[in-house]
């Protein structure tokens, strides 16, 4: 998020004009709506205007009242008048918001949904450096900013100036243009000094969401370490890292307070002395005759009156650079680029038979650092590949390459002869069945989490897989059974059970490519043992990438690809590889070694699981 400047960022202290316009689309998915609640608030506004000048038709009667009967009559209409228009002004804006509320709400439902589909349109890249508690606190104040400006905008910036317009307008023809001067004078100091301290003060409004954002940031990661903080007693370290956050936001919540304090006092300074002046201007002229104890009586309520609309444009103003500056970071995600894309009009993938080529692919994550150097294999239909090497050799970066979570820098990657960038990567990733290397699950069922491998399966189908992947036994310990919660990312279960549960939801998926990155690295011999003879079940006519440490489970394979530093560097069968007493032969043999020294492990190297 940081450091990338979008076209939604405005310089600072300019009205984001491009955000306020880009609104627009939210507004015209209801535009009967719109118009509704814009006639029901004229309709406020003008019984709004009309209540002093009732008032002032009130007080000049009783003052010129001769006659008992008159006082008695007339009044008595002008006062139920009086009352019903201050009625109608609240009924018909409380009517404008219940007409107006469902396109406010909806603007917030289709503003958090687009993120949210956007956040997922983002490469993997985006997400391994994402910062999970800043970015949920970065949405839900954006979408509250988007309801707000919409509801402000339209109901509060654009009615309040037509309710000084008409205002004015009376009081120049009811006593004069003194006042309308005085009046619109007022409002002009008012609105420039307003504007003035809220530019001022943004700065503070961003620096707290900034802060927030950090520490809620520090929060979350801080309480998804919870094992690693206990394992090294690290609580007080982790408090204290929070609360510096929480100092900082403290600090910068105080300035903005303080500087509300500020505008606040300023603006009823000048609210004051404007009423002040006016009072002053009609006492004169009503003792010199000139105006009515009425016209005083509504001068005093029209000031009043407009300026309590005013001060709340005062909060509004402020409220809306917030917004704005809120929905700015908002739609600065919606505005990040999507790097892995898929072309215009691009075809599905058809998978024929499967073959899938690597062709002198080369990969970085960042600039500085090749991983991939020009890697060159085959997986011709229906075999099984197996790709050994060293801890950071690059084995799983190939199988992010073959599910285009990242686009190869250079080379390609085919299936069935077709580029995986002029596909689209929905037919691609339905293609291939991955059980990566480090499995996360939902926070919800076992069966949930099996059954999102295809989530029309039927029950049948899930026992199934879940016998494939030999989870029953494990299952019928379980008091809830299928029903059991695995915990946040998964945790309630052990690294052999999550891998199960991640080998049963790809084998409901049933693809024609299948991926397995270390996919029993966690079972002891015995599981893993069964688990390989089920596997090698699904994978016959299938095609087979296998990652794997342990030798002894990929020895079946139909070609065993060695990878050191992002290079093959051998290739050939078991026997091929070990008959040239290369790097392949030196793994063999110190795993052997171990092997031996290792009763667990002591029969696998010699058995293969499952010849072919
Ligand atoms: N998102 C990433 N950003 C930057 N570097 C990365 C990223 N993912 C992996 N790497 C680096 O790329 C190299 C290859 O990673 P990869 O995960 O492919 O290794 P591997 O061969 O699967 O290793 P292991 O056997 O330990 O799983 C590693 O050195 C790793 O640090
Ligand atoms: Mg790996």
């Amino acid at each position: 998020m940081r450091g990338h400047a979008s076209p939604f960022d405005a310089p600072e202290g300019a009205i984001n004009w491009r955000i306020i316009s880009s609104l627009w689309p939210y507004l015209s998915e209801f535009r009967g709506r719109l118009f509704l609640a814009m006639g029901l608030m004229g309709l406020a506004k003008l019984a709004n205007v009309t209540v002093p000048l009732t008032l002032k038709f009130i007080v000049d009667h009783f003052e010129g009242a001769g006659t008992r009967e008159v006082l008695i009559t007339v009044p008595l209409a002008l006062l139920v008048a009086y009352g019903l228009l201050r009625f109608s002004a609240t009924l018909f804006g409380e009517l404008r918001d219940a007409v107006f509320v469902r396109v406010a709400e909806r603007a917030m439902r289709r503003a958090a949904l687009q993120v949210f589909e956007h956040l997922h349109r983002l490469e993997l890249g985006f997400h391994l450096s994402r910062q999970t508690g800043g970015l949920s606190r970065d949405i839900e104040r954006g979408t509250t900013g988007i309801s707000f400006l919409l509801r402000f905008m339209v109901f509060n910036i654009l009615p309040t100036l037509m309710e000084i317009l008409l205002v004015a307008v009376i009081l120049l023809v009811a006593v004069g243009p003194v006042f309308m001067f005085t009046v619109f004078g007022a409002i002009a100091v008012y609105v420039a000094f307003s504007v003035w301290i809220t530019e001022w003060r943004t700065r503070f409004v961003r620096e707290a969401n900034l802060r927030d954002n950090e520490s809620n940031t520090r929060a979350i990661d801080s309480l998804l370490n919870y094992e690693t903080v206990k394992y090294f007693g690290n609580e007080r370290f982790e408090a204290e890292r929070f609360d510096q956050g929480l100092a900082a936001w403290e600090t910068a919540r105080m300035k903005n307070v303080l500087s509300l304090v500020l505008l606040n006092s300023g603006q009823a300074l000048i609210i004051a002395a404007a009423i002040t002046v006016m009072m002053i201007l009609a006492a004169t002229q009503v003792a010199a005759g000139t105006m009515t104890v009425g016209d005083l009586v509504m001068v005093n309520a029209y000031m009043i009156q407009l300026f309590i609309p005013l001060n709340f444009l005062g909060f509004v103003y402020r409220e809306i650079r917030q917004s704005l500056a809120n929905i700015e970071r908002l739609f600065g995600l919606l505005e990040k680029p999507v790097k892995v894309q898929d072309l215009p009009g691009a075809p599905d993938l058809k998978v024929t038979a499967g073959a899938v080529r690597f062709e002198d692919v080369h990969f970085r994550y960042h600039r500085e650092r090749s991983i991939l150097q020009g890697v060159s294999l085959e997986i011709p239909a229906g075999h099984k590949v197996a790709v050994v090497g060293a801890s950071g050799a690059g084995k799983s970066t190939l199988s992010r390459l073959l599910f285009r979570f990242y686009d190869v820098d250079q080379g390609r990657i085919t299936v069935d002869g077709q580029d995986l960038r002029e596909v689209t990567q929905d037919s691609l990733r339905r293609a291939i069945g991955v059980v990566p290397q480090d499995t996360v699950l939902f926070n919800e069922s076992i069966a949930y989490n099996i059954a999102y491998g295809r989530p029309d399966a039927t029950p049948d189908e899930i026992r199934e897989a879940v016998r494939l992947a030999h989870l029953d036994d494990f299952i019928s310990r379980l008091p809830q059974g299928l029903e059991t919660v695995v915990g946040e990312r998964g945790l309630k279960v052990s690294g052999g059970e999550k891998q199960r549960i991640a080998i049963a939801r790809m084998l409901l998926k049933d693809p024609p490519i299948l991926v397995f990155d270390e996919a029993t690295s966690s079972l002891d011999s015995g599981s893993e043992k069964a688990i390989l003879a089920a596997l090698n079940e699904v994978a016959v006519r299938r095609t087979t990438l296998v990652i794997a440490h342990r030798l002894s489970t990929v020895m079946d394979a139909d070609n065993i690809v060695v990878l050191e530093h992002g290079r093959v560097i051998e290739q050939g069968t078991h026997t091929q590889l070990l008959a040239r007493e290369g790097t392949y032969h030196r793994l063999w043999q110190h795993q052997h070694e171990r092997a031996s020294a290792d009763p667990e492990m002591a029969e696998s190297p010699q058995q293969p699981i499952s010849p072919s």
